[in-house]
């Protein structure tokens, strides 16, 4: 099994969400899969400027010039394909939003009706199953709200599955190297990686694990009473 991870953290391998990635992708290599992680923030993606030539002239290749040439190919030869992103607005981010438009060569622009009778394009090149990673800020798992319903949306578009989603509330912690923390986040990696592990052996993560990786990694007054600390600090330092 072929898992590629796109992530569209602004901060790279630096972000909370590579922490959250690094995790479940070691679960899924332990279990036999062959990973790749990519950050998108490294690479050059203009906005999709909708020429149409990837149906029109093209049929599959993009006008523009960048590293999305190299990008999509890998995308398809892969049996999942995981969305990894930071909550920007309650959304994806910028980053992740402007790769997510550069997949459109892969369909063309015959519609069909999926099996709920809603109308979608037929897609050239098959998407593989694809998976949600993602962590926010606030300490609530509700803050996902949008993102769980954008990514089923986005499978049905690109008329594939929605293998899995692990939202993580309260990421702003998984970078954390204080010793107060360093139980809860390896208890929280070790999950992670269970997580990887089922992906690979039974295509999804047990309902189990799922109320599992749910929960929040110290109590939400904690949590708040922390992010209020470091900003009255960062704010201090700043001058303000
Ligand atoms: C522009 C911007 C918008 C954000 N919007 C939200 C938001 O709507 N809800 C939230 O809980 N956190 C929000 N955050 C906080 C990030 O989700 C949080 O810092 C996260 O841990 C960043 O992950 P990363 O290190 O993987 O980039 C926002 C941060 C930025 C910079």
């Amino acid at each position: 099994m072929k898992i590629i991870v796109f992530n569209g953290s602004p901060q790279a391998e630096k972000s909370h969400t590579n922490v959250m990635v690094e995790a479940f992708l070691e679960g899924a290599r332990e279990a036999g899969a062959t990973v790749e992680n990519i950050f998108l923030a490294h690479k050059k993606i203009h906005p999709c400027v909708a020429c149409f030539s990837c149906w029109l002239k093209t049929p599959g290749k993009c006008a523009i010039q960048d590293d999305m040439a190299e990008l999509l190919p890998l995308c398809y030869a892969s049996d999942l394909v995981v969305f990894a992103t930071p909550l920007y607005v309650d959304n994806v981010t910028g980053i992740m939003k402007n790769f997510m438009d550069r997949m459109i060569p892969a369909a063309d622009p015959y519609f069909e009706k999926d099996a709920g009778g809603e109308c979608r394009h037929k897609t050239t090149s098959k998407v593989p199953r694809i998976m949600v990673i993602s962590n926010c800020g606030f300490p609530e798992q509700s803050h996902f709200q949008v993102l769980k319903l954008l990514f089923r949306r986005i499978a049905r578009n690109m008329n594939t599955e929605l293998a899995a989603e692990i939202y993580r509330g309260g990421g702003a912690i998984l970078t954390d190297n204080s010793i107060t923390l360093k139980l809860p986040l390896l208890h929280y990696k070790s999950l992670l990686r269970k997580a990887g592990g089922e992906i690979v052996k039974d295509g999804k993560i047990s309902g189990d694990l799922q109320q599992k990786l749910e929960k929040p990694l110290i109590p939400e007054s904690l949590y708040i009473r922390g992010a209020e600390t470091y900003f009255r600090e960062a704010l201090k330092k700043a001058g303000r």
